[in-house]
């Protein structure tokens, strides 16, 4: 089946919902005979799909098992482009690895890779990231706007603001942003953000934004359990992850969009209204070394202002921050 026909499909199917779809519908909506659709239903199936299939009133999908397949996420992903090619993959070493081979070799914006499990996950600043199998986001979106690398930063800030909304929707509970990108519940990070680019000097080529969200893990090894959370044990709920991944995936798209048309303003003040950090004393610790001082705001660009305790402003473009009191 062309990759087209099975985009239409899972679209079709989408937009219906919990009803079913009748093989003649169908077979109007994709321009084929009824026993082409057939023909296509049964691959699905063999895809993996549970369809349902009933006399006189048609077919619907039933939705399957908590893993982030292709197919778990793209039955009900309301994207034009964002999500139409997904690499899905039970173990992988890291999901940033696959997804720079995969700008080489030209994948379009928005492609995905999704793994189960990372034996090699990475985090920011060359810390290893913990990725357990069955329970969490480990995945990495390829986006490829037509910019300068200076217009690079915000979409860090942008995915921060992405991935808290989709937590807060489908979880129910309410994150924090820490500057640049980690996501926060009471205090604890339940998601981190690694972004990464491949540019020349005047043009971004990709930006490779890494995603990891700790969703269903009920238990954390010893060295974790004092700074790390999930969205199971905060919200005392079971979250479907492929449902996460669709809102977090939508998101994106939408703000990509909006930064394009309208710069980073906009989003700016969405950013800010889950700034946990803005207005605080902080420590930034830099490659250059310490800062302590009051955390004033961030920029249109993303940049953090910081107000060092003698006075002097500084323009932090990369450092790890650590929340030292709240006024
Ligand atoms: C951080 O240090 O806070 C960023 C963590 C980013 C982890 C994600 S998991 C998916 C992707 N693949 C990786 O190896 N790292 C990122």
């Amino acid at each position: 089946m062309q990759t087209s026909t099975r985009n239409r499909i899972l679209e079709i199917f989408t937009q219906a919902g919990n009803d079913f779809v009748s093989g003649q519908k169908l077979a109007q909506l994709l321009d084929c005979s009824r026993s082409a659709v057939w023909k296509h239903m049964e691959e699905l199936r063999k895809e993996g799909f549970e369809l349902e299939a009933v006399r006189k009133k048609g077919y619907r999908i039933k939705s399957t098992l908590d893993r982030v397949t292709r197919n778990e996420i793209q039955f009900g992903l309301q994207t034009k482009r964002f999500g139409k090619t997904i690499y899905d993959q039970e173990t992988i070493d890291s999901t940033q690895k696959l997804a720079h081979r995969l700008v080489q070799e030209g994948c379009p914006d928005g492609t995905v890779v999704i793994a189960e499990e990372q034996t090699g996950g990475r985090g920011r600043l060359q810390r290893d990231w913990y990725s357990p199998k069955y329970t969490g986001i480990w995945m990495s979106i390829v986006l490829r706007p037509d910019l300068p690398p200076q217009m690079a930063p915000p979409f860090t800030l942008i995915a921060a603001v992405a991935v808290a909304q989709s937590i807060e929707e489908t979880a129910g509970v309410h994150p924090e942003i820490k500057w640049p990108n980690d996501v926060l519940i009471g205090g604890k990070k339940c998601s981190g953000i690694l972004t990464e680019l491949q540019a020349d000097t005047d043009r971004i080529q990709a930006i490779i934004l890494g995603i990891g969200m700790n969703v269903n893990q009920t238990v954390f090894p010893e060295e974790l359990e004092k700074t790390a959370t999930s969205l199971r044990i905060e919200s005392g709920k079971k979250i479907k992850r492929a449902v996460l991944v669709q809102r977090i995936l939508e998101k994106l798209e939408k703000y990509q969009a909006i930064y394009l048309k309208n710069g980073f303003a906009p989003l700016k003040l969405l950013w800010e209204s889950y700034a946990v950090s803005i207005g605080t004393n902080i420590i930034a610790h830099t490659l250059q070394g310490d800062i302590a001082g009051r955390a004033l705001g961030i920029t249109d660009e993303g940049v953090l202002k910081l107000e060092g305790n003698d006075g002097r402003l500084h323009d932090i473009y990369s450092a790890d921050i650590e929340i030292v009191a709240k006024d």
